[in-house]
Order: structure tokens, then sequence, then C-alpha cells
């Protein structure tokens, strides 16, 4: 990557004065950028597998009634990005403006969540973006664990179809719901977790929207980044 726009990246983040002697990030190769939510499966072993391709998956999905959470939301936010990504974000659950413009991630934690990725050379376009649940909660209060129970088999379909090499958990609801557990998240970071059946690489770090509250931990934000890449390049 550029050093200049390497340099505006970790700007974004808070970074810029702390990681002037790093590795620099790998450079994104603009063909790598596919449309995003082409329709086409990239494997149809595993949607058959799924028992879903993504059309009949973000159907599902966008006329759910699962939970209680359809009877408040706005719309399903089913999940954004590049159907070959290689990596999956995963948060916790739309908040007002993902409930208004139905993606993932687009208000000021979403700004932010951009920002980390391209400071390790990943662009929004690149990668895929879901949450636990498809729909906000009232309030923006924690998800319950009959609501994540209910979705999670949601994401699962996502992942079977999308077979990332590794997942990004951010923040503690969304880690202590994949890994089913209720250790802190501080004690789940730097550490190479396993997802599901299929054993993807899950890896954990701060939610955006609490670095926004808590600028000083992006630096260990910034490590588990680079941690996480290290992750996808040995895969
Ligand atoms: N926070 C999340 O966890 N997910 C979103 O989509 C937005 C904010």
């Amino acid at each position: 990557m550029n050093p200049a726009l390497r340099h505006d990246y970790l700007a974004a983040l808070g970074l810029e004065t702390w990681v002037a002697r790093g590795k620099s990030a790998p450079a994104v190769a603009a063909d790598a950028v596919a449309p995003r939510d082409a329709a086409v499966p990239r494997d149809p072993a595993a949607a058959r597998e799924a028992g879903v391709d993504w059309p009949e998956l973000r159907a599902r999905v966008a006329a759910c009634t699962r939970c209680a959470l359809c009877n408040t939301r706005t719309q399903t936010v089913f999940g954004v990005g590049n159907q070959q990504a290689e990596w999956l974000i995963v948060g916790e659950a739309p908040g007002a403006d993902e409930d208004r413009q139905g993606e993932p991630f687009v208000g000021r934690a979403g700004q932010l969540l951009n920002s980390m990725l391209h400071a390790i050379g990943l662009a929004r376009e690149q990668v895929y973006i879901a949450n636990v649940l498809k729909c906000r909660p009232p309030g923006n209060r924690d998800p319950t664990p009959s609501e994540a129970a209910e979705c999670l088999p949601y994401l699962e379909q996502q992942i079977a179809l999308l077979k990332p090499k590794l997942m990004l958990a951010v923040g503690r609801i969304a880690a202590q719901n994949l890994l089913r557990t209720s250790v802190t998240l501080g004690r789940l970071r730097q550490q190479v977790h396993r997802f599901g059946r299929s054993q993807v690489p899950l890896v954990v770090t701060y939610h955006p929207g609490y670095l926004l509250r808590t600028p000083t931990d992006k630096r260990k934000a910034w490590e588990d980044l680079k941690f996480a890449r290290e992750v996808c390049a040995r895969v």
C-alpha cells in the first residue's frame, strides 16, 4: 500500500504515531474487488449442503418471524459484501442506521470498521459483513440468548455458502455468541478460535462502536487486526 494512503488509514484509526515501523499492508488489487452481493454462489456444492443458495437464503431472512424482533424491525439486515470473500466480519446486530438502510455497519461504527479494514489493506467491498442478529433489538439493547439462538442458523448458512478463510468477530456479543462462551473479550483476543463444523479460524477484536467510545483501545484493535491478517495468510 502507498505509504501516504496507509498513513491516512492509520490516522483515521488514531494510530498514525504508533505504527510507523510496521510492515506495509498488502495492496488491494482493483480486479480482486467483486460486485457486492452478486447473485451467484461461489461454490454450488456449498449451497447444496446448506440447502439454499444466496437469493433463497436472503428471501428466508426477509420473511423471518422466528422471534419478536420481526414486529419492531423496519427491515431485516441480511449482510453485504463479496460472496467470494476470504474474510467474514461478524458484528452484533443492526442499529438504527442499519435498520433504516438494510445494510450492516453503515453508521459511525461502520465508518470506523471501514478504516480498520483499510488499515490492513482490505476494502469494505472485498470482505463480507454480517451480524449475529438480522434484526435490530429495540433501543439497541443486547440480543437475548433466544434471539441469538433463533438467528444463528442464518449466519451458519451464510458461512456454508461463503466458505471464508477467516472470521473476525467484532465485539463481545458477537464473540461470545459465536464461541458459545461467557469468557471476556479481553481473554478471547489474540487467539485462533474455530467456528462450527467447518472449523473456520476465528479471531476476536473490539467492536468499532466501543472503540469510538474508548479510543485508547484502538492500539489493541490494531494488534488484533495484524494478528488476524497473519492467521489468514497461514490458512
Ligand atoms: N453494530 C453492529 O454490531 N452491527 C451493525 O451492523 C451496526 C452496528
